[in-house]
């Protein structure tokens, strides 16, 4: 089993990006735990972060025919990015929508997210075990799927 985790823009800041809001992992730790929860679940896990729309979209499309399962923070995009929800509503592999931070509880903008309803699930507001959780969610999706 695959797992695509995609991360948007600015995250390849995280450990110095407003640690009030994102905290003190970097992207590098987040990916890292990840994949030892991959190794120990027996999961491949595929990380790959663009600050491009048109390279997040082209990386859906990819895991669409390699990966099993999305995990994505589109970080801002979330907000009003179509193209991104087209993207994963148009590939055949369920997604989670991931935050650092607890978007429901910020400024108004963050409240809407345009992926949400073509993703399976979400979880937001742990930081960067929002994305172990996640990644927790995903597999157990995947193998109720398959059952
Ligand atoms: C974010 C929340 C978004 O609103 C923001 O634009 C980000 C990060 C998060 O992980 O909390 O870039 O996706």
């Amino acid at each position: 089993m695959k797992v695509a985790v995609l991360h948007g823009p600015n995250l390849n800041l995280l450990g110095t990006r407003e640690p009030g809001h994102y905290g003190s992992a970097t992207l590098r730790d987040i990916e890292d735990r990840l994949r030892e929860a991959g190794d120990r679940a027996g999961i491949e896990i595929d990380c790959v972060q663009h600050n491009g729309e048109g390279e997040l979209i082209d990386e859906i499309h990819r895991a669409g025919e390699q990966a099993d399962g999305i995990i994505i923070n589109p970080g801002a995009y979330t907000h009003y990015s179509i193209a991104i929800r087209d993207a994963l509503a148009a590939v055949q592999i369920p997604a989670v929508e991931v935050h650092l931070s607890h978007i429901h509880r910020r400024e108004p903008f963050r409240r809407d997210s345009v992926v949400a309803p073509v993703c399976v699930g979400g979880i937001w507001g742990f930081g960067a075990r929002s994305y172990e959780l996640a990644l927790t969610a995903l597999i157990q999706y995947l193998r109720d799927s398959a059952s």
